[in-house]
């Protein structure tokens, strides 16, 4: 085991692997490439099974930060090994990659909620929530119910039985709660954008999820994920829908994305719900792995564009307009 841990990983994109090869996968890139790598756990689940992040980094402090996190629903096995594709790339490119995704710091949660993908390995495939046992009554807690930004709002169940439980109060979770201590301990405006990977149905959602509201700058968040998505549609030939959360899929309060904008004040906050449409839905074939990490390779690439364009760039298009 040692010296596999030293020689390589068995992380693939042609399965779905479990958290240990997952896990082994950001331990091998840390060793390999301890230049720009590093691994850091933020704290543990609720079984005491690590949350785990991998950073990327030229070393330069003062880059804008992309938070990535994945997984955060156990069954929606396509958003870890997308996380965990985009990762790949981005490592073993990192010489020929260019300079919007070099001039980043990366930090790449890709399994969010380690209990409950577990479980959705061992025992029920389609499990949702977390593994928070509440008694003799039915075990877990929605995880993107649970942050701390409006928290039971519209799309939220006080039911512990319930697939949208929303906890006992915000950030009840460790899952939840050790992201938000991790990201809140930087000095704000560090993170420019928050990234959670879902599935299924193919939609670049923006914030507000918890009402049929929009932001203030909705026309920004509208544009960077219009062009993603039209990348997307060029590359692959796939078609992600655009829109905020609550008018294009429905009201849901307590999510990732809208505590990352609306609480961490993180301009760039977006939920992707990966492939596919409908057909095989949370039971994807592996053999889509790959097409859906390109297309999320390309949505990430798409934000780490648009957050380092640099005021002086900022500035000369405005001068040029003018
Ligand atoms: N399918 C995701 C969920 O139900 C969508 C989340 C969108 N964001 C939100 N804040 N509602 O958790
Ligand atoms: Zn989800």
């Amino acid at each position: 085991m040692g010296f596999l841990f030293l020689l390589g990983h068995r992380l693939t994109w042609q399965a779905y692997h479990r958290l240990d090869d997952i896990h082994g996968f950001f331990d091998y890139l840390a060793k390999t490439y301890p230049d720009i790598c590093t691994v850091e756990t933020i704290g543990y689940s609720i079984q005491k099974r690590p949350l785990k992040i991998l950073k990327i980094s030229n070393g330069n402090a003062g880059n804008p930060g992309v938070w990535i996190d994945g997984g955060m629903h156990a069954r929606e096995w396509i958003s870890p090994a997308a996380v965990t594709y985009i990762a790949n790339q981005i490592v073993e490119g990192w010489d020929d990659m260019p300079a919007h995704m070099k001039n980043v710091n990366w930090h790449i949660h890709a399994v969010a909620n380690p209990d409950g993908y577990e479980y959705s390995h061992t025992t029920d495939r389609l499990w949702r929530k977390n593994m928070r046992s509440h008694g003799r009554n039915c075990p877990g807690v929605d995880l993107n119910r649970n942050f701390g930004y409006k928290w039971g709002g519209k799309g939220t169940s006080a039911n512990p039985c319930s697939q949208t439980y929303r906890g006992s109060k915000a950030f009840s979770e460790p899952e939840t709660f050790y992201i938000s201590k991790y990201i809140s301990n930087f000095p704000r405006n560090t993170f420019q954008a928050y990234l959670s990977f879902h599935s299924y149905g193919q939609y670049i959602l923006y914030p507000w999820g918890y009402d049929y509201r929009v932001t203030n700058d909705k026309s920004d968040l509208d544009r960077v994920a219009r062009q993603a998505g039209t990348t997307i549609t060029k590359s692959t030939g796939f078609k992600y829908t655009v829109g905020s959360s609550a008018t294009t899929l429905y009201p849901a309060a307590g999510g990732s994305d809208d505590w990352a904008k609306g609480f961490a004040g993180i301009k760039y906050a977006y939920t992707i719900e990966m492939g596919d449409t409908g057909r095989y839905g949370f039971v994807l074939p592996a053999s889509y792995i790959e097409q859906n990490g390109k297309d999320g390779f390309t949505f990430v690439e798409t934000v780490a564009r648009a957050v380092t364009k640099t005021k002086d760039s900022r500035r000369r298009k405005i001068r040029r307009r003018s």
